[in-house]
């Protein structure tokens, strides 16, 4: 197919839109060298055609008519920037079914619905690519589905999100209040409309799905994804946590053993040897561990409008290689296994717990008694007088150990008459322990 230019049609014009028109305005030498053909585009879904804009755009490009783009028979690629799950999803379908190709940057709706989407666009011979959904600019989908594939990988780790990553950083280094920090990644534009879904780890377990389907080939479900968010964080954990040499991050966690996955997103103290401790404010982090590459961490924006749009562009790119070649629809791979999660028991992993426990002879042995029993061992304790010496406070890092054994400790810990409360209990990465 020899063509002078491919049209595209896009869904929305916010944030992540609007830096796709600019890109594609700005960067069309680029594009053209690439193609040896230009990008141009024909029309743009919005909600309202009169509102005024962050970008110079003539009023005939726009339309709040779906099918304006969804059956306009010159538009070949479809771009879906408009996020939500329901319509988002109704117009992809549309798009496919009239043979369209289609990128997107929802993270929400491919971590929900992706494996039937995608299965949908095979069967119609069209692509559908989704690099933007995860770390904004960072091109960790490629990186793994390409710059990878020939490897077996065993453990995804990062931060990917970067409203959580902004408000830790302003609490651990600023001392700002959880509050604050959030309002002001409000105002700065990383957080979501809602930020429930920043703070409670949602978004980043959506991302954390994408990743591990992709990293292991395994069909892994946005349910099998175990999430804890960082609302309930306190200060005090932090200071502790960098009085010990960890930095607070909300990570997701996904590895491999057997086919077995866990794949997790929880606030985790990493080592401040870790490299993913140095990732600060909104930046976002993938740290990937292969059997032939060793380590590997992709590190840039996770978010933002230009940053963004470079993702949703190189997917524009792919799919207008494949239109060119005649061969699109014939890239996706589906995953090779069922997702099988593993049990606490084939989980291991290193845990800080902060308790409160009676200041009298022999209450710390009674704990240490019970956790010799589980076969736990511990690598670091503080312990700071409380209430005028009545209380002490116990922090304490365990060497490496089962979730199995350590959530038994931590339910017997809690029956003992000596401890009077269990404060808060964290996963510890990066420590240099298996
Ligand atoms: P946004 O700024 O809120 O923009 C959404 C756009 O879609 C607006 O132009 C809006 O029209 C249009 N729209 C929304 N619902 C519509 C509907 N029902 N019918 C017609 N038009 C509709 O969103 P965004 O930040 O660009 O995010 C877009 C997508 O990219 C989301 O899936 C998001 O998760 C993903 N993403 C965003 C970022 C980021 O940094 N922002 C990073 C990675 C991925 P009006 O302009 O008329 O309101
Ligand atoms: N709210 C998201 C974040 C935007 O903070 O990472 C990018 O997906």
């Amino acid at each position: 197919m020899k063509k002078d230019y491919v049209s595209i049609g896009l869904l929305g014009l916010g944030t992540v839109g609007s830096g796709v028109v600019q890109l594609v305005e700005n960067h069309q030498d680029e594009l053209v060298h690439q193609l040896g053909c230009g990008v141009k585009v024909k029309s743009i879904l919005v909600r309202n055609t009169e509102k005024e804009r962050d970008i110079q755009i003539g009023q005939t490009f726009l339309t709040s008519n779906p099918d304006d783009v969804l059956q306009d028979p010159e538009i070949d690629l479809v771009v879906e920037v408009m996020g939500g799950i329901e319509e988002a999803k109704e117009h992809i379908t549309k798009a496919i079914q009239a043979k369209k190709n289609v990128v997107t940057a929802n993270k929400d709706l491919i971590a929900l619905h992706g494996p039937e989407l995608q299965k949908a666009a095979v069967e119609n011979g069209v692509d559908l690519f989704y690099e933007a959904s995860v770390g904004g600019g960072i091109p960790i989908l490629r990186g793994l589905t390409e710059g990878l594939v020939s490897d077996r990988l065993k453990k995804v780790m990062g931060i990917v999100n970067g409203t959580t990553n902004y408000i830790l950083t302003k609490m651990e280094e600023e001392g700002q209040s959880y509050e604050t920090a959030l309002k002001k990644a409000q105002e700065l534009g990383f957080a979501e409309a809602d930020p429930t879904a920043d703070v409670e780890g949602l978004d980043a377990a959506r991302k954390m799905a994408i990743l591990a389907r992709l990293a292991f080939s395994t069909s892994v479900a946005l349910d099998d994804v175990e999430v804890e968010g960082i609302s309930k964080l306190s200060l005090e954990d932090l200071h502790y946590g960098q009085k010990l040499g960890y930095s607070m991050k909300l990570i997701g966690f996904a590895q491999v053993d057997d086919h077995k996955v866990e794949v997790t997103v929880q606030p985790t103290f990493l080592s401040k040897s870790h490299p993913l401790s140095s990732v600060k404010n909104e930046y976002n982090a993938i740290y990937v561990q292969g059997e032939a590459v060793g380590e590997t961490m992709f590190y840039g924006p996770g978010a933002g409008s230009l940053p963004t749009a470079t993702a949703v562009m190189a997917d524009v790119v792919a799919v207008i290689k494949n239109l060119l070649l005649g061969v699109n629809g014939k890239s996706a791979v589906a995953p090779r296994y069922e997702s099988v999660l593993k049990s606490p028991k084939e989980r291991f992993g290193q845990f800080y717990f902060r308790l409160h426990l009676a200041d009298e002879v022999g209450a710390f042995s009674q704990i240490t008694t019970l956790f010799n029993e589980l076969g736990i061992s511990f690598e670091k304790i503080l312990q700071t007088p409380l209430n005028k010496g009545e209380l002490a406070e116990i922090i304490i890092v365990t060497h490496t150990v089962s979730l199995e054994n350590f959530q038994e400790a931590l339910m017997k810990l809690r029956d003992l008459s000596v401890v009077k409360d269990v404060i808060s209990y964290y996963r510890v990465e990066g420590n240099g322990e298996k």
